[in-house]
């Protein structure tokens, strides 16, 4: 449960109100076209909500990264579609014609401000940068779940100048993500998959206290199986965490943790489309050849799991699925899940972009807009932009 003030506890008719959301959508490499307008749908519920209670809705957002000064305008554009009403996008923070909109906005009224990164005061937490943004406003909602790891000036510096409450998506992710993992329905299966055990660490510990059964995917099993002795070829492999792995796999034994990894593998000589595959155990793959996706000994073991799950919770694929040859295994798990009575739910990130690319965002019980958001909420990490927020 969030213990956090949400849009609803406080009066916002008449009033400015800054919405940070997190805009922060993926753009076609060539024609910077939005590809997937998710996180723009699932921010509309609270900004709806503020113009239909008579609020001056003033939305603000990154994308990219610092330094790539990516314009919101695609955003604006695609999000005037969805409202079906004028968002004035405002450029320019700083300059006196955006104070005269704002200081002229009306109830119902939506403007959208510039990227935050086109400084780098956003990600330095400036609060200089903080009290500006603050200035437009009388109060703050953060709806950007995405963005709550993020302690920048947009998520964490502005709540120490305004009023701080959440909005409906960030309500919506943590007592999904909570109910998952705190106060899951029994049997509670995650499957991890992902390329590195290392990054992946505080996330398989801190589930280790919480699930009944573990399911690994992806390169980071390789880790694991040379952990006990297997053979991995050129499989991708981290030798400086083989003690991490085994120290894992000893704390599942402990806990009464089933562990499950791979039994077999689609195997290649390279990672491309054009690469003959094999099927091989996990533990004996020629030294000549790596690791890229499970095999269908394994799908049928971790389908068994998921079908008798109470509850599941992915992040991370179980193989290269960019790739058609190496995309069976993560489109098994999706289908899987998406055909389970399990409440199923996905951390985000690359297996959330899975889900979508398949199809079967429709079929889960919740698929988080967030990646490392919703990855260290299930490290059991307190998020800054949601910690800053007005308690209940
Ligand atoms: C995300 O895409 O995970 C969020 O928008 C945060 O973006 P960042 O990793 O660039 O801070």
């Amino acid at each position: 449960m969030i213990n956090k003030k949400s849009v609803e506890d406080i009066d916002v008719k008449s009033k400015r109100v800054l919405v940070r959301c997190d805009f922060n959508v993926p753009l076609d490499k060539e024609t910077g076209e939005i590809t997937s307008d998710k996180r723009i749908v699932e921010s509309l519920k609270t900004i709806n909500y503020l113009i239909e209670n008579g609020a001056k809705v003033i939305l603000c957002s990154h994308i990219g990264k610092t330094g790539k000064n990516i314009s919101l305008d695609k955003v604006a554009k695609r999000l005037e579609e969805l409202l079906s009403r004028k968002v004035i996008f405002l450029k320019d923070i700083y300059s006196s014609e955006t104070q005269k909109v704002i200081d002229n906005l009306k109830e119902g009224e939506v403007v959208l401000l510039e990227n935050t990164r086109m400084t780098e005061k956003e990600e330095a937490n400036d609060m200089e940068f903080a009290k500006k943004l603050a200035s437009f406003a009388e109060v703050f909602v953060n709806d950007a779940f995405g963005s709550a790891h993020r302690a920048h000036a947009s998520t964490e510096g502005v709540t120490h100048f305004l009023p701080s409450v959440c909005g409906f998506l960030i309500e919506k992710e943590i007592e999904a993500l909570d109910k998952g993992i705190n106060d899951p329905k029994r049997p509670l299966v995650a499957v991890i998959g992902g390329a590195k055990v290392s990054s992946k660490i505080s996330v398989l510990t801190n589930l280790l206290d919480k699930v009944d059964t573990m399911i690994i995917g992806g390169a980071m099993t390789y880790t694991f199986i040379k952990a006990q002795g297997g053979k991995i070829g050129k499989s991708l492999c981290e030798d400086d965490k083989l003690d991490v792995a085994a120290d894992i796999l000893k704390k599942a034994l402990d806990k009464g943790v089933r562990f499950l990894l791979p039994v077999d593998n689609v195997i290649a000589q390279e990672m491309s489309e054009d690469a003959k595959t094999r099927i091989c155990a996990v533990d004996e793959i020629p030294d000549d050849y790596m690791g890229l996706d499970i095999g269908p000994k394994s799908i049928e073991l971790f389908k068994g799991e998921i079908e008798m799950a109470g509850t599941v919770v992915w992040n991370g694929p179980v193989g290269v699925f960019e790739y058609e040859k190496f995309a069976n295994g993560t489109k098994e798990i999706a289908l899987a899940m998406a055909n389970s009575k399990a409440v199923t739910i996905i951390g985000g990130g690359d297996s959330a972009a899975a889900v979508e690319k398949f199809g079967l965002e429709d079929k889960m019980y919740h698929v988080s807009t967030g990646g490392g958001a919703s990855l260290e909420f299930m490290e059991g990490k307190k998020l800054p932009g949601i910690e800053a927020l007005q308690d209940k």
